[in-house]
């Protein structure tokens, strides 16, 4: 198709005449059937809901339509209106638009539902099973006209992907507002989702998904990498690497398939368990895993012959984890790191497959049966953690990896508690992650290059590095080790491959490292070294975007780790210091009502405006959350945004006085 073809589409918005109805596509990977939940009058509301976005000589054929993809998908999807075009992250310069800021935003959006990236792109889904970018074909079609249409004095609405509309703002202000899932707390417990999204009128935006800050697996192939590597630093008995030691853990879909390529690496053989054919394959044939073994016992064969050698190898175990688990419990081996991330933020529709029922049988259950479904994941749950025990008593490191394993396992009166109502094992963020990266205010600083040329994004690699080195050599050496992962890994970043999808790159910088190399990609920008503008984004997943008491924020201990003030005081906080969009959703990572995150996107457009705001919207965006870890004690936050303000003379921040127990503890 054309590019005046393309752009005519995007300007047209909803179609005023019907397309043709599509079939459904049985080669691509599609959400499985939602729980069946409403009632006959609420799904009436769901089909008035859906038949806003139409005119009204249409509604008699689109309800009926409508009502089949609601009783045989239990969402109603719009399928029909999918647009002809490919749907990718084409060329900035592609996109219909008057503001450059919002043909950036197009870009992004597009690259959430490009077929390479996403996991259910027909769904709209980008990751982690329910992660959406919009509920329905026609807020993608609305939105993407909206953003075609806008200026730089309008700001765009959108309430869980459907597009309240264009609202008079001014050129500082953001260009879009995202909000994803924002409920009255009192309904947000996951059948609420179920029901509410399912009526159209909210949804789940998982952290980058919903705000269209999704780079493919990359995005966490860095943040596990790091994580590995400190894991395997943790049981260094004698300062020696990983080689030659097992990992082992589960999930290859959206995020969870970086956890090969990451070991790899790391340098440690690994093998993941996937039960969906689909999601293995295509990781394979990405390259992101070495290979697939469908028998368990030949899997572990191939593992153990790996680490004899010293070789860094993955291997895609296709089955069930809790067969691998109990396998290598049985065959005693020597598992060195252990984790799981199967999607348990989401473990009655389609996150968790349990042992016991075939991949198809789980799907149709979880749709039909929803109560015995769910016994079966928690009898699942329960020998998963049995075997993963076993293994931790002969020296396996276990974590939990974000995904709310210890919390389902907990729930599902799985052995996983220790005697004072701790969980045995740690939190990825309690040991590595928050005392390692987010207290310092290091976090997964990413970019893309809207030029889409790989050119572009090797000489921001290259810029990156450069800024690094320099930052490093006066670094203190509290945070020399970050600052060498960091290196290494920007350096090694082309060899590796990483990109998928849109020109994007990661990497953990604080906020002297993100302020520092946006400046010098602006500067490469304005004298035309770069050939398009860079937008700045960041995972939620960071050191002041989310309040997650059993993730990002499960190393604060005053309480307030189940407090949301930080992740709301920061997007609120952003959206004036000058993000082009900004987002707040509820449930990223950890399931709908467990976790407030938020983001933000800023476009570098070599303009002097553009730097002025990077470096005001980017010290805020990282000290709002030190300084937040600092007040609730974190020595190593303290230490942070103490030089902070010593850089900083207009910041003040108030710092903890830390009591001595022993007065505490004498009055008990
Ligand atoms: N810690 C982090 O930084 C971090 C990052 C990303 C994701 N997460 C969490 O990890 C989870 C996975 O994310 P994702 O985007 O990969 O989700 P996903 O749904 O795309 O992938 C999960 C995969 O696990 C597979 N699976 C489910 N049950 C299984 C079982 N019993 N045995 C083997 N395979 C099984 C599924 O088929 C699926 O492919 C989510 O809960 C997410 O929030 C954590």
């Amino acid at each position: 198709m054309s590019r005046e073809e393309f752009q005519k589409l995007v300007l047209q918005g909803i179609p005023s005449e019907l397309p043709s109805p599509k079939a459904y596509d049985t080669e691509i990977n599609h959400a499985p059937k939602r729980k069946e939940i409403l009632t006959k009058e609420q799904k009436k509301l769901a089909l008035k809901n859906a038949l806003r976005y139409f005119d009204k000589k249409h509604h008699e054929v689109l309800a009926k339509e409508f009502l089949d993809e609601l009783e045989k998908y239990g969402r109603i999807y719009m399928y029909r209106f999918r647009p002809e075009y490919k749907i990718y992250s084409r060329s900035i310069d592609e996109f219909p638009a008057k503001s450059i800021h919002a043909a950036a935003i197009m870009l992004m959006l597009s690259n959430n539902l490009d077929h390479a990236v996403a996991q259910h792109p027909h769904e709209l889904i980008t990751y982690g099973g329910n992660g959406a970018v919009f509920q329905n074909w026609a807020q993608y079609l609305l939105t993407m006209k909206y953003l075609a249409e806008m200026t730089d004095e309008q700001t765009l609405v959108l309430y869980s992907g459907h597009p309240m509309g264009l609202f008079p703002s001014h050129k500082e202000a953001p260009r879009v507002i995202v909000t994803n899932g924002m409920m009255i707390p009192n309904y947000s417990k996951p059948d609420d989702w179920e029901r509410f999204n399912a009526l159209g009128v909210t949804q789940y935006g998982q952290m980058t998904a919903g705000s269209f800050m999704y780079i493919g697996p990359q995005g966490i192939v860095h943040g596990t990498t790091i994580t590995v590597l400190n894991a395997g630093r943790k049981i260094s008995k004698s300062g020696e690497g990983l080689e030659g030691k097992l990992f082992v853990t589960s999930g290859l879909g959206g995020m969870s398939g970086a956890q090969p390529k990451a070991a790899n690496i790391a340098g440690v053989v690994s093998i993941t368990a996937e039960v969906n054919p689909k999601a293995a394959y295509k990781r394979q044939e990405q390259g992101w895993v070495d290979e697939v073994i469908t028998d368990v016992d030949k899997a572990i064969d191939a593992a153990l012959d790996y680490c004899k050698k010293g070789i860094a190898h993955s291997i895609a175990y296709l089955g069930n984890i809790v067969e691998l688990w109990e396998r290598l419990e049985q065959r005693n081996v020597l598992v060195h790191l252990g984790s799981d991330q199967t999607s348990l933020h989401n473990p009655w529709a389609g996150g968790y497959y349990p042992i016991g029922l075939s991949y198809e049988e789980s799907n149709k259950m979880m749709a039909q049966k929803p109560e015995e479904f769910k016994k079966y994941v928690q009898e699942s749950l329960r020998r998963q953690v049995t075997a993963i025990n076993k293994l931790a008593d002969k020296g396996m490191y276990f974590f939990d990896y974000g995904n709310a394993f210890l919390l389902e396992s907990s729930r599902a009166g799985a052995d996983i508690m220790k005697s004072e109502g701790k969980f045995k094992y740690p939190s990825y963020v309690q040991d590595i992650m928050g005392p390692m990266c987010f207290d310092y205010g290091f976090g997964p600083f990413r970019w893309v290059c809207t030029s889409s040329k790989p050119k572009d994004l090797d000489l921001t690699d290259k810029i990156a590095m450069d800024v690094l080195e320099e930052i490093a050599q006066t670094a203190p050496i509290e945070i020399t080790q970050q600052m060498r992962d960091n290196i290494r890994w920007i350096r090694e970043a082309k060899t590796n491959k990483l990109v998928v999808g849109s020109q994007a790159r990661i990497l953990y910088a604080d906020c002297e490292g993100r302020t520092k190399i946006a400046t010098a990609f602006n500067k490469a920008v304005k004298d035309k070294k770069l050939s398009a503008p860079v937008v700045l984004g960041r995972d939620h997943h960071d050191v002041s975007g989310t309040d997650s008491p059993f993730r990002e924020t499960s190393n604060i201990y005053d309480g307030s780790q189940f407090t949301a003030d930080m992740a709301i005081q920061n997007v609120i906080g952003d959206s004036f210091r000058g993000a082009t969009w900004v987002s707040i959703h509820n449930g990223g990572g950890v399931g709908w009502g467990e976790v407030i995150n938020g983001g933000f996107g800023m476009v570098l457009d070599g303009s002097e405006d553009a730097d002025r705001r990077l470096r005001m919207m980017l010290h805020w965006d990282v000290n709002n959350g030190i300084a937040r870890r600092s007040w609730a004690r974190n020595k190593e936050a303290i230490f942070a945004i103490k030089r902070e303000m010593e850089r900083t003379p207009n910041l003040k921040v108030t710092i903890p006085n830390v009591a001595d127990d022993s007065i505490i503890d004498k009055l008990f």
